[in-house]
C-alpha cells in the first residue's frame, strides 16, 4: 500500500516554534499528523529573526522531536513568514489572449500573473511572497473568477500582492540553514491560519481572522470568498506579560505564569478581595497581588490592541461591519475573557478558532496556537494537487523557495511546463 505524500509545516513564532508532520494516505481523508515538536522562540522579535544562530537551534529542537514521533525526516517545509514588514496592495495585468481563436488557456493565466509582477516597481529590499489571483476581466466581461475556456482578446487580472523585507526572509533561511534544513516555500502567517480556521462560508460571508501571537497580532480579512486584506501589528500577547510584570514589579516568568493561571480581561467579573500569592510561582516573591488589579492590566493592553485591529478594519472601511464577524487564533486568543471583550471593541459577534480536524494525533494540534502550523500543512496539500493550475480564484500561490529566488522566477520556470 502507498504511504502517500508527506507534509511539514513549520511555524517560526516569536513565542514558540512549532512543526507538525502529517502524511496523506488519500486525497479524499483528511491529513494525518504524525509528528509534533515545539520548542521555545529564541532570537526572534516582533515576528523577525533577531539572532540566527538562536533561531536555528529553535526549529533544529523542534523538527526533531517531530521527526521522532514521525518516524519521517521533516523535508520540503513549509514555513511561516510574520513581521509586521508584511505588506499587502493590489495589483492589475493586462495581456492579449495568446491563441488565435481568442480561448483562454492556462499559459495566459501564467503571462497575465508574471505582467501583474513586472508592472509593480518593488523596492530592491522588498520581495514577493504571495500572488493571490482575486478576479478576471475578458474584455468587456468583469468579475470572472475562471477565464480559462472563455474567448475574447483583452485578459485583466486583479490581484493582491502580499511582500516581505528581503532581508527577513534571507535570516529566516540562514537559519534553516543552519539548522541543516531548507524551506521549500514560505506563506504569510495570517494566510496559514485562516486557511486551518475560516470555512469558505466565512470567507463569503466577510470575517477577519485576528491571530494574537508572543509579539504580533496578524489580521486577514476575507470578503466574498476573497482575500482582501492583510496586516501585522506589532503588539501581541507578550506585551499583556511585560505590562504585569511591571505593574506587579516581578519578574517576566512570574508575570507569564499569573497570565496563564490566574489572567483574565474582564476585571468587573472578579472578587476584589481575591488575591494571588506570588510566591507560590518565586519563593522569593513573598506578596499577595489583587487579582482584579492583574485583570485591569490585562484589559487595558488588550483593549489596545483590539483597537489597533479596529484602525485596521477603519482603513478598508469594513469597522463593525463584517457579518462573519471576528475568529480569534494564537495563544492569545486563549485568555478567559478575551472574546466578551473583543465583542465589545470590535462590535462584531466573536469566536475562538480552532484548527480544522485532521486525523492522526490530533489533541496535540487541536489548539488556537496551533492554527498556523496546520494551516501550512492544508497549504502544502493544496499546492502539491493544484500544481498544473494557475487559475483557481484566491488560490495562494507564488510561494518561494530559498528566498533568494523571486516569484517571477519561479514562475518563469514552472511556465516552462505549458510550453509546448
Ligand atoms: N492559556 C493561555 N492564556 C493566555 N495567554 C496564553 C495562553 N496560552 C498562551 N498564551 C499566550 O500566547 C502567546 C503566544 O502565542 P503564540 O504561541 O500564538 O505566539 P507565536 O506564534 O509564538 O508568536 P508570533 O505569532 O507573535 O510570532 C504568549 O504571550 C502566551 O503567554
Ligand atoms: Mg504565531
Amino acid at each position: 500500500m502507498s504511504r502517500g505524500h508527506y507534509y511539514v509545516g513549520l511555524d517560526i513564532g516569536s513565542a514558540e516554534i512549532r512543526a507538525v508532520i502529517a502524511q496523506e494516505i488519500s486525497s479524499e481523508e483528511p491529513l494525518r499528523v504524525i509528528g509534533v515538536g515545539i520548542a521555545p522562540s529564541f532570537g526572534m522579535r516582533r515576528g523577525v529573526v533577531a539572532d540566527t544562530d538562536s533561531v536555528a537551534k529553535a526549529c533544529n529542537s523542534a523538527l526533531e522531536q517531530a521527526e521522532r514521533m514521525a518516524g519521517h525526516p521533516a523535508e520540503s517545509l513549509v514555513v511561516s513568514v510574520s513581521g509586521t514588514e508584511i505588506l499587502c496592495q493590489d495589483a492589475l495585468g493586462v495581456i492579449a489572449v495568446g491563441r488565435a481563436d481568442g480561448e483562454v488557456v492556462e499559459d495566459d493565466i501564467v503571462r497575465v500573473l508574471e505582467e501583474v509582477q513586472a508592472r509593480l516597481t518593488m523596492p530592491l529590499n522588498r520581495e514577493i511572497i504571495h500572488v493571490i489571483p482575486k478576479d478576471y476581466r475578458l474584455d468587456d466581461q468583469k468579475s470572472i473568477k475562471n477565464p480559462v475556456g472563455m474567448r475574447g482578446v483583452r485578459l485583466e487580472m486583479n490581484a493582491l500582492i502580499i511582500s516581505g523585507s528581503t532581508s527577513h526572509l534571507k535570516n529566516i533561511s540562514r537559519s534553516l540553514e543552519q539548522a541543516g534544513t531548507m524551506a521549500e516555500s514560505f506563506v504569510v502567517e495570517p494566510l496559514a491560519s485562516a486557511e486551518a480556521v475560516l470555512s469558505d462560508k466565512q470567507k463569503e460571508l466577510g470575517t477577519v481572522l485576528i491571530n494574537i501571537g508572543g509579539s504580533t497580532t496578524s489580521l486577514v480579512v476575507f470578503e466574498d470568498g476573497d482575500l482582501f486584506h492583510l496586516a501585522v501589528l506589532p503588539v501581541g500577547s507578550g506585551h499583556i506579560t511585560n505590562d504585569i510584570a511591571i505593574g506587579l514589579r516581578t519578574s517576566i516568568e512570574v508575570a507569564e505564569a499569573v497570565k496563564l493561571q490566574f489572567g483574565s480581561a474582564l476585571p468587573e467579573e472578579i472578587s476584589k478581595k481575591d488575591e494571588i500569592d506570588l510566591s507560590v510561582f518565586d519563593s522569593q516573591e513573598n506578596v499577595f497581588v489583587s487579582r482584579r488589579h492583574v485583570a485591569e492590566i490585562i484589559e487595558a493592553r488588550f483593549e489596545e490592541i483590539l483597537s489597533f485591529v479596529n484602525g485596521e478594519l477603519k482603513t478598508i472601511g469594513r469597522e463593525g461591519l463584517l457579518p462573519g464577524g471576528a475568529v480569534l487564533s494564537g495563544g492569545g486568543a486563549l485568555l478567559p475573557g478575551a472574546v466578551e471583550l473583543a465583542k465589545k471593541v470590535l462590535r462584531l459577534p466573536v469566536q475562538i478558532g480552532y484548527p480544522k480536524p485532521l486525523g492522526g494525533i490530533l489533541d496535540q494540534v487541536d489548539t488556537p496556537q496551533f492554527t498556523t502550523a496546520v494551516g501550512l500543512l492544508l497549504l502544502a496539500q493544496t499546492n502539491s494537487s493544484h500544481k498544473n493550475s494557475f487559475s483557481t480564484p484566491g488560490k495562494i500561490m507564488g510561494i518561494i523557495p530559498e528566498s533568494v529566488y523571486t516569484v517571477v522566477k519561479k514562475i518563469k520556470r514552472w511556465s516552462k511546463q505549458f510550453l509546448p
